[in-house]
């Protein structure tokens, strides 16, 4: 298995990002810049390229070709470099509005990408402890990028369910035959689903701890918990479940329960987070499941994600900003790491062999 880091990378026509290379070292990248200049564009070009979409919501082509370029295409081109087995690969992607192209060493690939990437945004923490569908979400893109059955499963899952819920919502005479072969879909792929985030949970929690310790130097007992009416249940029993459900769900011309509505409790020292942690604190137990999930992700593959780290100085103090950094500087990944906040510059500024980038304009200065 390779180890691969970005080496080089060349928006074109992406967002406000000119035409330019960046090239990027296998430990820590420092990005700096004034607000609206095109520190996180950096950070998506990277993203869309190892993760093949954006990070941000509701963003497709329209919202990153650049509005002022006038071309019909955006091209990121990109050299990659496993430094111990001293191999590079080009891999690049040209994204139409219709259609997009992947080319690894110039030969057209259309799934697989050189390696990932995990962002880390400021906003991401206070999100995730305050709205269920937020975790939910975070939780089914983690454990997708990990595992490419979870992913299909899910898709098959969704796709059903959308289904299921235009027959309930239809209702009618023809509805209960439908439904009948619709659920034992729903529930061959509900347990699946269940069975995989457990598993999930249980490799966080096996790290999550001592990552916390490792990153803060502080120590406290983290846990998560699936909170989910399908736990150990097998698909026969889903099924018969989800039969005795249907006047109910044909009533309400929804399906009430399931794994759409599952979620996880985060429990600080046996309470829960949600409620009782500062924000300073929720903080740092998001950033320690971050970090516990690049540890899990290095397990499962043998090599590390690219970390992308977006501004998270905010609610921690300096004391946990040099912890912080000083654990970066331990860890193995290339992180990618940005902000606009001067003090926190100053902390990354002292980090020896990391490379300093300053954008102004979307362009290096
Ligand atoms: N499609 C696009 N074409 C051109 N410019 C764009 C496009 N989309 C966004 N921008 C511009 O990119 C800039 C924002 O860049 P970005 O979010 O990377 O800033 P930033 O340096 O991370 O700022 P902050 O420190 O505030 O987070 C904005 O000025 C925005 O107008
Ligand atoms: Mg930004």
């Amino acid at each position: 298995m390779n180890c691969w880091k970005i080496k080089k990378l060349q928006p074109q026509n992406f967002r406000n990002l000119g035409n330019q290379v960046f090239d990027f070292v296998p430990g820590i990248n420092c990005i700096f810049g004034q607000n609206g200049n095109g520190k996180t564009n950096l950070l998506e070009a990277v993203y869309l390229l190892t993760n093949k979409k954006s990070f941000r919501k509701n963003t497709a082509f329209p919202q990153m070709i650049n509005i002022e370029g006038g071309s019909p295409e955006i091209i990121i081109q990109s050299a990659f470099e496993d430094e111990d087995k001293k191999e590079l690969l080009a891999y690049s992607l040209r994204l139409h509005d219709d259609y997009e192209e992947r080319f690894l060493n110039n030969v057209p690939e259309k799934s697989k990408t050189p390696t990932s990437s995990v962002f880390i945004n400021p906003f991401d923490s206070y999100s995730f402890h305050t709205s269920s569908t937020f975790r939910r979400h975070w939780m089914d893109s983690h454990l997708s990028l990990m595992d490419s059955d979870y992913r299909k499963t899910l898709g098959k899952f969704q796709k059903s369910m959308r289904f299921r819920n235009s027959v309930l919502g239809i209702g009618g005479k023809t509805a209960s035959n439908q439904l009948k072969a619709i659920d034992e879909q729903v529930a061959e792929y509900s347990a699946i689903i269940t069975d995989k985030r457990h598993q999930f949970i249980q490799g966080l929690n096996e790290q999550i701890t001592s990552t916390f310790k490792a990153v803060f130097a502080e120590e406290h007992f983290l846990k998560l918990d699936l909170d989910s009416v399908f736990t150990h249940w097998d698909a026969k029993k889903i099924f018969d479940f989800y039969r005795h459900q249907e006047s109910t769900d044909l009533k309400a011309h929804l399906t009430q329960v399931g794994v759409h509505r599952d979620d996880f409790i985060f429990s600080f020292d046996g309470l829960n987070a949600f409620e009782f942690c500062s924000l300073g604190q929720q903080k740092m137990a998001f950033l320690s499941l971050i970090f516990a999930y690049i540890e899990l992700f290095r397990y499962k593959f043998t090599s590390y994600p690219i970390v992308l780290i977006d501004d998270v100085s905010g609610e921690l103090d300096s004391q946990r900003w040099k912890n912080l950094i000083s654990y970066l500087e331990t860890k193995k990944f290339q992180v990618l790491i940005t902000t606009a906040n001067e003090n926190f510059g100053k902390e990354l500024e002292r980090i020896p062999n990391s490379k300093k980038f300053l954008i102004a304009h979307g362009t290096l200065a």
